[in-house]
């Protein structure tokens, strides 16, 4: 059964995953199998939202963003940008794709080249998309270096990454994605390796990014108090099925999904962005055996893929691929509980 659209006619649909599917072949000892890594996934960024994408390790997050930047085929399915398919095989998609959808990523430590000043590291960028005169870079490495609140920007451009804080150097990774003029920006866990006191002061910067600029925004997360607090919409994914979406409030409020149930139980508290100790970070007060055996991706998926670790599993829940039911502002999961 297909999804119904996210958000019934919201913001403007820029950029889509349309039922794809992602099976990576495995080589060795497994030669001939493959990891079932996206299993006919759903999803759509608008213009000015964020969506968070939930889900444990292992569930296809970091997949999916790949597909959405490009980075690699689907198997099946479509990428789509603006409604029209983008394919990864074709340079001129390539092309205007990397324009304007740029991914920041998880590692400030590993993303930016210590070798280089901030200065050439946000060049780079420009020279490659269009800005040539030196005057004009220098200028827009200034302007680029304010809007990610590094201020005074002079202060900064001279330096190399290593003399920065792990949160300056998130916002050079920031400040190099938007030197791009993207209009999406796929943030692949862009937060969880910062000390927790710093992570609300990037999202809020990425939040403004959103209100000012109108950014289409994906935050990849497993933390979904952090997407409680900072997205529009949230997806719940699991074993490479989106298996619940909706309005960030609703979704958080009231789940539907007994994972999104578990993973709300998990994280209890929606302060933790404020705090500042690691000892805060990891409260989990749900059995953790709970949340702790993975889904075998290996096999074809036949049922529902939580059914072994469901509170509400019937017979037919291993047995036959759940229905994806609609309930009240655009909340869809993907679950056998309300068939009726
Ligand atoms: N190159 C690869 N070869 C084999 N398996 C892979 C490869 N890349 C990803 N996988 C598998 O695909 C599945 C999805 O991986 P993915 O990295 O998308 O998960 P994730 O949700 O981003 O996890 P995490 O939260 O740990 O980053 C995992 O089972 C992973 O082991
Ligand atoms: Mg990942």
């Amino acid at each position: 059964m297909t999804a119904a659209p996210l958000v019934a006619e919201a913001a403007e649909a820029i950029l889509q995953a349309v039922g794809v599917t992602k099976r990576i072949p495995l080589h060795g000892r497994d030669r001939g199998r493959a990891v079932h890594a996206l299993n006919g996934v759903d999803l759509t960024l608008r213009r000015g939202q964020i969506l968070a994408l939930v889900g444990e390790s292992g569930s296809g997050k970091s997949t999916l963003a790949r597909l959405l930047a490009l980075g690699d085929t689907p198997t099946d399915g479509e990428i789509r940008f603006a409604g029209k398919q983008v394919r990864p095989g074709r340079r001129a998609d390539r092309r205007a794709h990397f324009g304007r959808v740029q991914m920041v990523l998880q590692d400030p430590f590993s993303s930016l080249n210590n070798l280089h000043r901030v200065r050439y590291i946000l060049s780079r960028p420009l020279r490659n998309f269009g800005r040539t005169s030196p005057a004009e870079i220098e200028g827009r490495i200034l302007e680029l270096l304010e809007r990610v609140n590094l201020t005074p920007a002079t202060d900064f451009i001279d330096k190399f990454p290593h003399e920065l804080s792990g949160g300056q150097r998130q916002r050079i990774a920031i400040a190099r994605a938007l030197a791009a003029e993207p209009v999406v920006l796929l943030g692949d866990e862009p937060v969880s390796m910062l000390d927790v006191s710093i992570r609300l002061d990037i999202l809020n910067l990425l939040a403004e990014l959103r209100d000012r600029d109108g950014l289409a925004m994906l935050y990849i997360t497993h933390d979904i108090a952090s997407a409680r607090y900072f997205a529009d919409e949230i997806s719940v994914m699991y074993a490479g099925h989106i298996v619940e979406s909706g309005p960030a409030e609703q979704v958080t409020q009231e789940p539907k999904h007994p994972y999104t149930k578990l993973l709300l139980a998990a994280s209890p508290n929606p302060d933790r962005l404020t705090v500042g100790t690691e000892a805060e970070d990891v409260d989990v007060d749900v059995d953790e055996k709970d949340l702790a055996e993975p889904p075998n991706l290996l096999a074809e998926p036949v049922g529902c893929p939580f059914a072994h670790r469901c509170p509400d599993a019937a017979p037919v829940c291993s047995a036959t691929a759940p229905p994806t039911h609609s309930f009240a502002a655009g909340q869809l999961a993907r679950c056998w509980l309300y068939d009726s």
